[in-house]
């Protein structure tokens, strides 16, 4: 009988509407998700949305936040626990909202990804998430921006980019409807695709180690 092949597994990391982990599962749905397995999705938020879109994938869901733990080494001693508990190979970061030290993110080199809804190195780093990018890029003036995904080390948004997608910035756009044009045209697109890519490489890394 043939072994199906092993897949990475996967936590997502959402903080509140989930429209991106939204795109992972239904990437996961249509096969086109399919080196990797979503195992997990942990929120830093009790309210986010995106849990109910996991329950509703059947997908084990957990809340861990940082306001409620006594200190960030705690917060991720936690968080490191339920990786642990799942066996997690990858982490996919999907609007999530808390930050994670350098300390966490360097015991996961290049297992980590995130999604950010700019064409990186513009409008990014601390204070640059949701809206507040699109404020910014608009404020700015750019006729072009888009979205980035790229692994996550220890300087914000600063991990080495893996795919980017240009979106067009149109006359009279407000920051809610550009996010969205983003989130259609480069988000929901990227983040599947980069996720099924990296997945592929850790299966492939697993499979040469075994
Ligand atoms: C997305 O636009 C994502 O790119 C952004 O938050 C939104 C979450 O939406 N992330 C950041 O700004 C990270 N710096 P979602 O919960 O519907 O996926």
């Amino acid at each position: 009988m043939k072994r199906e092949k092993e897949k990475a597994r996967i936590a997502v990391f959402v903080s509140g509407g989930g429209t991106n982990l939204q795109a992972l599962l239904d990437a996961q749905m249509r096969g086109e998700l399919r080196s990797g397995e979503i195992c997990l999705v942990l929120s830093s938020n009790a309210e986010a949305y995106a849990l109910e879109r996991a329950k509703r994938a059947g997908i084990p869901t957990c809340v861990i936040s940082r306001r409620d733990a006594a200190s960030q080494a705690s917060f991720e001693a936690a968080i490191s626990e339920k990786l642990e508990e799942y066996r997690i190979d990858l982490i996919v970061l999907a609007g999530f909202m808390s930050i994670l030290s350098g300390e966490f993110t360097r015991r996961w080199p290049r297992r980590i990804i995130n999604v950010h809804p700019s064409l990186i190195p513009s409008f990014c780093g601390k204070g640059y998430y949701g809206l507040r990018v699109h404020e910014a890029a608009l404020a700015y003036g750019v006729k072009v921006t888009g979205a980035t995904v790229h692994f996550v080390n220890e300087i914000p948004d600063g991990g080495e980019i893996l795919l980017q997608k240009a979106v067009s910035v149109r006359e009279g756009d407000t920051p809610p409807v550009l996010q969205r044009r983003v989130m259609e045209e480069a988000e929901w697109i990227l983040l599947p695709r980069a996720a099924e890519k990296v997945s592929c490489e850790i299966v492939s890394k697993k499979e040469r180690q075994a």
